[in-house]
């Protein structure tokens, strides 16, 4: 892990809304003890991938399989799907293994999930989209991973996919036999794995890694994404305050313990509570950020993929949102243009939309119906994309961006 002095820690944390310890060291240090598994053992997440996938993805990438693989995979959507036929054998046996919930899944924690994505929606949309996706661009591992990935050369496609993750994760059947999420989960492990055997062949990606292993994508790596996402989105709608009860904080966690279960995250390593998580983060996430010239290029292409839309808004104030959800520092390394006039009036009219939004307060700022349409914009964006036509699966890919 690279290191960042303290006061930067803190104040990146606290801008977060995630926790931060004052000597990341000695913060989880990877005792299993906070963990679903709880068994107090220290493995250290950044040396463990996915042995149960990834031989097999590579065997498979070596002899010219995926590209049928991804056709047969075109007819399984839904959690409930039987296995396509015409798969490899040893791919068909693997996915009998995990094409299923863990033990631990409790479907009513996983339904109380749902219908509290539901209510959370529109600030779902604008969390993940605006900040997990921009905050992506910080974390250099992803950010070169990405970039240097098949995908990066894609960044619409790529923007298309994952949101299919996301959607898939946040509908209220996701977790039943409708619904699509176990079934887009294994697809994203498999497409993690190929990652893993594909990406140390890129010559311009091994340039610019400063991985002493040459590995991408471990179990501590996913963690740190996670962070950017469940762990992220949680703390500021709780700085927000929104009302949660406890019953809901607990189901959105755990509808994310189950998530990592499904990426090949081992279970000694997934946060049993949220201040396990949150301490977690502070840990693993909050000391990494930093910019890269590739973090930098994939923020501008996200950007500029939210500028096709009108939001009602201009430009500078989605950069000031993103600004405003990130912090300024990570709006600096990733050079977001500065519009002062829209900032004041995020920074008054944001905390006064929530309050009224959420009922806690009878007050309508007189910037209600731009925020609205901008939040409202932004859900329709992602939205579209989800569900139109263009719908974009989840395929695996087969070599690496182009030189
Ligand atoms: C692909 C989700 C962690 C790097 C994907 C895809 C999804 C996804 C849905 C398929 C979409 C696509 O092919 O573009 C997630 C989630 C994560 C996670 C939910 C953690 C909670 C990571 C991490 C890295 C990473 C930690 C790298 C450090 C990649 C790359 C691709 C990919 C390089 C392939 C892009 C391509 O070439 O097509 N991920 N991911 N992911 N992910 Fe992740």
């Amino acid at each position: 892990m690279q290191n960042l002095n303290r006061r930067r820690v803190l104040t990146l944390g606290a801008a977060l809304g995630l926790a931060t310890v004052t000597d990341p060291t000695k913060a989880w240090a990877w005792s299993s003890a906070n963990s679903i598994a709880g068994t107090d053992t220290i493995t250290d997440p950044w040396k463990v991938w996915d042995d149960a996938t990834d031989p097999l993805v590579a065997a498979l990438l070596e002899n010219g399989q995926i590209p049928a693989v991804n056709t047969a995979f075109d007819s399984w959507v839904n959690n409930g799907d039987p296995l396509p036929a015409g798969l490899p054998a040893n791919l068909t046996a693997y996915l009998q293994q995990v094409n299923t919930l863990p033990s631990w899944a409790d479907q009513a924690k996983l339904a109380r999930a749902a219908q509290f994505n539901k209510r959370m929606s529109m600030y779902l949309f604008l969390l993940y989209g605006l900040g997990s996706g921009i905050m992506s661009t910080v974390i250099p591992r992803e950010a070169r991973n990405v970039y240097w990935s098949a995908g990066g050369a894609e960044m619409q496609s790529r923007a298309a996919k994952t949101f299919t993750y996301g959607y898939d994760l946040s509908a209220l059947d996701a977790f039943q036999p409708t619904g699509h999420f176990v079934v887009t989960s294994n697809k994203t492990r498999l497409t993690h794995a190929a990652v893993r055997h594909l990406l140390p062949q890129s010559p311009q990606w091994r340039a610019v890694t400063n991985d002493q292993d040459f590995i991408p994508i471990s179990n501590g790596d996913i963690l740190v994404t996670f962070h950017s996402l469940g762990t992220f989105v949680y703390g500021k709608l709780k700085s927000w305050g929104i009302r949660i009860s406890a019953a809901e904080e607990d189901a959105f966690l755990h509808m994310w313990q189950v998530a990592l279960h499904l990426l090949g995250v081992r279970d000694d390593f997934i946060p049993a509570s949220w201040a396990a998580a949150k301490q977690q983060s502070a840990y693993v996430l909050t000391p990494i950020m930093a910019p890269t010239p590739e973090g930098i290029n994939l923020a501008d292409v996200l950007l500029g993929l939210v500028k096709q839309v009108d939001l009602g808004v201009t430009q500078g104030f989605q950069r000031e949102f993103a600004r405003y959800l990130l912090s300024d520092k990570v709006g600096d390394w990733l050079k977001l243009p500065r519009d002062l006039v829209s900032r004041s009036v995020i920074e008054l009219g944001w905390p006064t939309y929530v309050a009224f939004r959420e009922g806690l307060s009878p007050i309508m700022p007189t910037t209600f119906s731009m925020f609205d349409q901008f939040v409202r914009g932004l859900a329709m964006l992602f939205l579209n994309n989800g569900t139109s036509p263009s719908y974009t699966p989840i395929t695996i890919p087969t070599g690496n961006r182009p030189a």
